[in-house]
C-alpha cells in the first residue's frame, strides 16, 4: 500500500494561522509585536531565497521583520557590531543569521555573539547544550518541523528505532537529541558509517538530512517506517530531497514530499520561537 503523505505545507499553514491569532491577540494586550531581524551576508542564491520565504512569512502573520543585507566582503568586526546592535534593540525579539556565511566569516563567533534569549534558530551553544540536557529551549527551526510532522500523524517515538542520516549541527545532531528526548532508540548515520543501507533498513523512523538528490531508495526503507525527507536539491530546475520520493512511497507507511514537506515547517517553527522570544 503507497504511503501516507504528510503535507508539511497544510500542517505549517494551520501553525501559521494560530500565530497570526496569537499575534493579534497580543497587540489587543498591548504587548509589543514580535521582531524578527534576518542578516543575509552575501549573495548566495538559495539563501537570498530562504531569507525572502522567511520574511514573507513574518509579514504574513504580523511579525515585524527587518532585513540586514551585506556584502560578503563586510569584515568580521562590522559583522559583529551589528549583532551588537540587534541585541540591544528593543523591537528585535529574534535574531537570524543565515547560514553559510561567505568564506573568511567566523560563524561560530558569529553565532555566540547573538544574545541567547534572541537566538530563534537555537544555534547558540547555550541553547544547544540545553536541548542537550533535556531542557526548555529554542529548539532549531528544521527539527522542531520535523518533530511536528510526527506529532501530526499521532506517531509516538518512544521505544522506536529512529535512524537519522547526517550529522550537521542545524539538523542531524538537534534532530537525534529531540527523538532521544521522546524515547526512541537512536543512530546517526554520516560519510564514514559502515553499511548503510543496512542501518536505513532497521529505522521505524528515518530522517534523510544529507543533501545529496533522491540518495535513500525504496530497498533501504523498512516497509510501513515513516520517512522524513529534510534534503533540498535540485535536478536542473526540479527540486527533490534526499529520498527517491517516488520508489520509496510505495514501500514506507508516512513519507514527505519535497518540496512541501519539511521546508514550511521549518519557516513555521521560525515564526513560532520568535512569537516566543517576544515573551
Ligand atoms: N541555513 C540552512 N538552514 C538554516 C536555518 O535553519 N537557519 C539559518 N540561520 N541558516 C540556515
Amino acid at each position: 500500500m503507497a504511503a501516507q503523505i504528510i503535507d508539511g505545507k497544510q500542517i505549517a499553514q494551520q501553525i501559521r494561522s494560530d500565530l497570526a491569532r496569537q499575534i493579534q491577540e497580543r497587540i489587543e494586550q498591548g504587548k509589543p509585536r514580535p521582531g524578527l531581524a534576518v542578516v543575509l551576508v552575501g549573495d548566495n542564491p538559495a539563501s537570498q531565497l530562504y531569507v525572502k520565504m522567511k520574511q514573507k512569512a513574518c509579514l504574513e502573520v504580523g511579525i515585524h521583520s527587518e532585513e540586514h543585507r551585506l556584502p560578503a566582503s563586510i569584515s568580521q568586526g562590522r559583522l559583529l557590531g551589528l549583532i551588537d546592535q540587534l541585541n540591544s534593540d528593543p523591537r528585535i525579539h529574534g535574531i537570524l543569521v543565515q547560514l553559510p556565511l561567505p568564506d573568511g566569516l567566523d560563524e561560530e563567533e558569529v553565532i555566540m555573539r547573538i544574545r541567547p534569549e534572541k537566538d530563534v534558530d537555537g544555534f547558540h551553544p547555550i541553547n544547544v547544550g540545553r536541548l542537550a540536557i533535556g531542557a526548555d529551549t529554542y529548539v532549531p527551526c528544521t527539527p522542531a518541523g520535523v518533530m511536528k510532522m510526527l506529532d501530526w500523524i499521532n506517531y509516538d517515538p518512544a521505544g522506536k528505532k529512529a535512524v537519522v542520516v547526517g550529522r550537521s549541527n542545524i539538523v542531524g545532531k538537534p534532530v537525534a537529541q529531540l527523538l532521544l528526548k521522546r524515547n526512541a532508540t537512536v543512530t546517526i548515520c554520516h560519510s564514514h558509517t559502515k553499511d548503510l543501507m543496512d542501518e536505513c533498513r532497521q529505522a521505524d523512523i528515518l530522517v534523510a538530512a544529507v543533501g545529496r538528490p533522491q540518495m535513500i531508495k525504496a530497498d533501504w526503507v523498512k516497509p510501513g517506517a515513516a520517512v522524513i525527507d529534510v534534503g533540498i536539491n535540485k535536478i536542473g530546475k526540479k527540486t527533490v530531497g534526499d529520498v527517491d520520493f517516488d520508489n520509496v512511497k510505495e514501500v514506507a507507511g508516512w513519507i514527505t514530499p519535497v518540496p512541501g514537506g519539511v521546508g514550511p515547517m521549518t519557516i513555521a517553527m521560525l515564526l513560532a520561537n520568535t512569537v516566543r522570544a517576544a515573551g
